[in-house]
């Protein structure tokens, strides 16, 4: 497994928000975490990524234990975050904010650069001496997948991309997850939308009050209507 979470427990001062929350991510392919609005899906990611510190449990990736490391040092091993909210920088243009995300690594056969990263998103090579603050939100967000991909992630993690976007930009975001998951770079996305788009999410996590409730592949989560309605019904 590329990523393994155990028996993660995380919160914000008194609060505990996680509760022994464990899942694992495959080399490839698509993983989600589903759940409703609060459940700790966030949480778990800012805790992955070295941003809210670990109070139990462990966090392994590529081998290594990465439980409480600093955030940068988590991304250069690997793991790419296009965080809720976009969180680009607005006073930088477009190129700056991609160009200081970069790492380079030398052991990826096909890295991620400026020019490749422009090739996915032409738009954002339009606009490349624009202030983060002059873009559209579809553009915002090409912009801060753009950003991940200059890490050269081994694992991208998309927490709520889609949202907040007109329908038509939505379809140009998933179609962009999708050329990047048969380029096999694996994913792990929280998304209202990612079970309504088919064949793209290999593995689905539930979660509900800082824990896994359930889990399985697309077909199982579509028999599931007890898990959909208990869970995910709105
Ligand atoms: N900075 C914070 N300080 C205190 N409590 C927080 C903070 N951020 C989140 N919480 C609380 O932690 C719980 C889990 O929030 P989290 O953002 O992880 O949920 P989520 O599953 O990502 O929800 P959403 O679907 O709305 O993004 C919620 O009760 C939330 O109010
Ligand atoms: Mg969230």
């Amino acid at each position: 497994m590329l990523l393994e979470i155990s028996s993660l427990h995380a919160g914000y001062d008194a609060s505990e928000v996680l509760f022994g929350m464990s899942f694992s991510v495959a080399e490839k392919g698509v993983t989600t975490l589903l759940g409703r609005n609060g459940m700790g899906k966030t949480t778990t990611i800012r805790s992955l990524m070295g941003l809210l510190p670990a109070r139990a449990g462990r966090i392994r990736f590529a081998g290594e234990d990465i439980t409480n490391w600093k955030p940068h040092r988590i991304a250069q091993l690997g793991i790419g975050l296009v965080p809720e909210g976009r969180h680009i920088f607005p006073n930088l243009t477009v190129r700056e904010n991609l160009e200081m995300a970069a790492i380079k690594r030398a052991d990826i056969a096909k890295p991620w650069n400026l020019e490749r990263v422009l090739g996915f998103f032409p738009r954002l090579g339009e606009r490349l001496s624009n202030g983060g603050n002059q873009l559209s939100g579809g553009e915002q967000q090409m912009l801060a997948i753009g950003r991940a991909l200059m890490t050269n992630p081994r694992l991208l993690i998309l927490d709520e991309a889609t949202e907040g976007l007109a329908p038509v930009i939505r379809q140009d975001i998933w179609r962009t997850l999708r050329r990047l998951r048969e380029e096999g770079l694996a994913q792990i996305v929280i998304d209202k939308e990612v079970d309504a788009q088919p064949g793209f999410a290999d593995h689905h996590f539930v979660v509900e009050k800082g824990e896994i409730v359930w889990s399985g592949d697309a077909q199982a989560l579509h028999a599931a209507g007890d898990v959909r309605e208990k869970y995910l019904a709105i």
